[in-house]
């Protein structure tokens, strides 16, 4: 199936509603536990020093785990979309969490150069990011900006089907009783998504082929490494 882009920013305040209110608990436990284990494997422990950018935060639901799995490190969330970040900033007093804060960026503008993050990040997390750009290089472009030498990096987004009618399939299969604006905006993302070939193309386009991309499950791709 051919790629339809969807808009990158996501603002449509019904929209952004749906999204915030959906339970992604169990894939978003699966990034912290990805980066957990891989941490384990490199033999890197973060302090107090670090920091851990997520880049397209949404609602912060990601972010907000990351900061609570690492209390002493310093968590932002980066999003384009004012109506998200909203959403991430109306739950910081409920979670407690000192160590986390979130930016209005919108980082196609990282990429070109346009606007410089003022600190460069130890640890990159991402998580149904990647999709939402139209052209990936810009994602990946960003990232090498936001990034020190030795970045870890922990990237996780959704499998493009192979036809339309897988697309339906899965998304009845995942969303069967959630609203009706988040099953439309799951396709939507199913069909703007990228393949795992691609995306390791995209990584040697980059110039990031050390990062090891693999499909975690009929979902999900994930992208790990340190580059
Ligand atoms: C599907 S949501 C994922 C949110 C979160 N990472 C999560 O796991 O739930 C995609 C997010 O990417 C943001 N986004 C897409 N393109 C962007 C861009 N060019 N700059 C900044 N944020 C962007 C959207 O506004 C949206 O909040």
């Amino acid at each position: 199936m051919k790629r339809t882009p969807e808009p990158e920013l996501m603002q449509i305040p019904s929209q952004v509603k749906a999204y915030a209110d959906a339970d992604f608990s169990r894939s978003d436990s699966f990034v912290i536990a990805g980066l957990e284990k891989y941490l384990k494997k490199v033999g890197k422990i973060l302090n107090k020093n670090d920091l851990i950018l997520d880049v397209a935060c949404g609602p912060g639901n990601i972010s907000e785990r990351v900061a609570k799995n690492w209390p002493f490190v310093k968590v932002v969330g980066i999003d384009g979309s004012k109506e998200m970040l909203n959403e991430a900033e109306n739950k910081l007093s409920e979670n407690h969490s000192k160590n986390l804060s979130y930016e209005l960026i919108e980082i196609n503008s990282i990429a070109t150069g346009e606007i410089q993050f003022p600190f460069k990040a130890d640890v990159l997390v991402s998580n149904s990011a990647l999709h939402h750009f139209h052209d990936p290089l810009r994602f990946w472009d960003a990232l090498k900006k936001l990034g020190k030498t030795k970045c870890i990096h922990i990237h996780r987004d959704l499998i493009r089907p192979d036809s339309l009618e897988k697309a339906f399939e899965i998304k009845e299969k995942h969303l069967s009783n959630s609203p009706e604006i988040l099953k439309k905006d799951f396709y939507a993302s199913l069909k703007a998504s990228f393949t795992v070939d691609e995306v390791t193309q995209q990584l040697v386009d980059a110039g990031l082929s050390q990062l090891e991309v693999f499909q975690v499950d009929d979902l999900y791709f994930e992208i790990i490494g340190c580059i």
